[in-house]
């Protein structure tokens, strides 16, 4: 792919507002119903052309809110290394339009402070972060895991001190039980940094948070919860009924493996795409509208590795 022309946005980007955006939880902040996941497709093992181009398009459709973790992207980082390229060369005009996360919680770095939730790792890998993104701050900073040996008043300090340090605006929880989220809830209130959102795994193969009760728990607190993977990482898709493209991720078996691809998914998305087709849309379409139905969730993130699947998913909504 060639070197675009020097980007400026659409100026339609926002002419769904306001059916596009949801309040997230009892805050200031609308997010879109469809953000944007940067785990997949745009480290240095995707094209960059075409990672831009599914930037730009998110961007020139409403999708304000990029999703990122330290470890996303092949090797480590390269996708916040690829956006802090993107914010050079596109983006920075519309800095103050975006809204920007990032996690740190798995491993990173060799040695005895490169994971979990201690301070010294969360408050460095922050730092890291914002230096590949070229940023003074994100948005929003999570604690990406549960860390059951780091007493949770310093896995919670260690995000008080960040927003106090003007290093992130607001912070957030992913992938924590029940119980330590109960107790991060009134920590964070009473240091002033209410807790934003919960980042959890949501789609029709996976009700966790449902059964759980951590959806309810958010809903009743007025926290927002964005849902990953709603899309199963490409199962919940067309992509699969026919077999397995070479180009997919489950090619790649590492993250989705072939054995999730059974008779029984078959069966079930061949019903889904029934289902879909009777009100004119696709598998894709019909599982993000799942999600989003559910009293409580603020927006789905999406990944996708073209401008033609994001295009898909948008029209789930507008
Ligand atoms: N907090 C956490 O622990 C955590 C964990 C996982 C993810 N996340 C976040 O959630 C984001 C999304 O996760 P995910 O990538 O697993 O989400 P997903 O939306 O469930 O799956 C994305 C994949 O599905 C396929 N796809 C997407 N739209 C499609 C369409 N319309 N038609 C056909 N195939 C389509 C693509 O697969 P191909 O690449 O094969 O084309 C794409 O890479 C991540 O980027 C990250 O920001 C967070």
């Amino acid at each position: 792919m060639a070197t675009p022309a020097p980007y400026r946005a659409s100026e339609e980007r926002y002419a769904n507002l306001p059916s596009f955006y949801n309040r997230c939880g009892r805050s200031g902040i609308l997010l879109p119903k469809i953000s944007l996941g940067f785990w997949h497709n745009f480290g240095d093992d995707a094209p960059f052309e075409r990672s831009r181009a599914i930037t730009r398009h998110a961007f020139d459709n409403g999708i304000t809110h990029f999703d990122f973790a330290n470890n996303y992207g092949v090797p480590f980082g390269s996708a916040e290394r690829t956006f802090g390229r993107l914010m050079d060369e596109d983006f920075r005009p519309y800095r103050d339009e975006l809204f920007i996360s990032t996690k740190a919680g798995y491993d990173m770095w060799p040695g005895v402070y490169g994971e979990w939730g201690s301070r010294k790792y969360l408050m460095a890998s922050l730092d890291q972060s914002l230096s590949r993104m070229h940023l003074d701050y994100v948005d929003l900073f999570y604690s990406h895991r549960f860390d059951p040996n780091t007493p949770v008043e310093e896995t919670l300090q260690a995000l008080v001190d960040i927003v106090r340090q003007g290093k992130a605006l607001y912070v957030g929880i992913s992938n924590w039980p029940l119980e330590p989220l109960r107790r991060a809830v009134p920590y964070l209130r009473e240091h002033d940094v209410p807790l934003l959102i919960y980042q959890g795994k949501l789609n029709l193969l996976n009700r966790e948070p449902i059964e759980t009760g951590i959806l309810d728990f958010c809903r009743e607190q007025g926290i927002g919860f964005i849902a990953y993977s709603p899309l199963a990482q490409g199962l919940l898709t067309d992509r699969y009924l026919d077999g397995i493209p070479s180009d997919s991720r489950m090619a790649k078996e590492h993250f989705l493996r072939s054995e999730r691809r059974t008779p029984e998914l078959l069966d079930y998305l061949r019903q889904l795409q029934d289902e879909a087709q009777t009100s004119g849309r696709t598998i894709a379409q019909q599982a993000l509208r799942w999600v989003l139905e559910q009293a409580g969730v603020t927006s789905v993130l999406v990944g996708a590795s073209s401008v033609q699947q994001l295009t898909d998913n948008l029209h789930a909504v507008i």
